[in-house]
């Protein structure tokens, strides 16, 4: 399974990347809005700075929602950067776009999934990814693990090629039951990858052999 981080963050982006673990960014407008970056300018500089950071896949994402609209923006963004991936909401014009730009070889991101008939659409349109959101259905009490499951199975049925992008990550228990289910890539803030690196036996075995290292040295 791919680790992307869900961040604008170039600080968090930077540390995921150090650890060596990670295979792309995803952004969206709320995410930029929170480094304080707004005007188109901004935006597009800002997007140049996070592929610089990483050598994979960057989700960037439209705000016009017409099909004109989201043309005009989704073409200047890929221009920016091969590692740009444009990403769609999952509307009537966006799977329009997202159409109009998977026969022109341009990348997308099919974004805001919350249902197995739109990801069902997406992958039709010819999305590079769908971007079901966990968390948000795991916040009005359904289970939206289970949207990655029932996804999953529809897609293998046809072997659709539309990678199954997990989204709105928030613990560590998401991205294990991610990669459990077989999702492609999953994308998680930096503090939920930073939680799968702890385990209080492994701190108290290192503890442990370091005791015992520093005793049997000082004798
Ligand atoms: C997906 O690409 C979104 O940016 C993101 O995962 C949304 O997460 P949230 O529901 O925690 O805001």
């Amino acid at each position: 399974m791919k680790f992307f981080i869900d961040t604008a963050n170039l600080e968090d982006i930077r540390t995921a990347e150090a650890l060596g673990i990670l295979d792309g960014v995803t952004t969206n407008p709320s995410l930029m809005a929170r480094e304080k970056i707004t005007g188109e300018e901004a935006i597009l500089s800002h997007y140049q700075r996070i592929c610089d950071c990483v050598q994979g896949d960057v989700s960037a994402e439209v705000i016009g929602t017409s099909f004109s609209e989201m043309l005009e923006e989704g073409e200047r963004l890929a221009a920016l950067d091969p590692q740009i991936v444009v990403k769609v909401p999952m509307t009537k014009e966006g799977i329009q776009a997202i159409k109009y730009f998977s026969d022109k070889g341009i990348r997308t991101n099919c974004t805001l999934v919350f249902s197995v008939g739109q990801a069902l659409l997406a992958a039709k349109a010819g999305a590079t990814y769908v971007s079901p959101f966990v968390g948000r259905l795991d916040d009005i009490s359904t289970d939206g693990m289970a949207l990655i499951a029932a996804i999953k199975k529809v897609y293998d049925n046809y072997q659709i090629s539309t990678q199954i992008l997990a989204a709105s990550i928030r613990s560590p228990m998401h991205i294990i039951q991610c990669a459990s289910i077989g999702a492609d890539v999953m994308t998680a803030p930096l503090s939920a990858i930073l939680k799968l690196l702890e385990h209080p036996l492994t701190n108290k075995g290192l503890a442990g052999f370091l005791a015992d290292y520093h005793q049997a040295i000082s004798k």
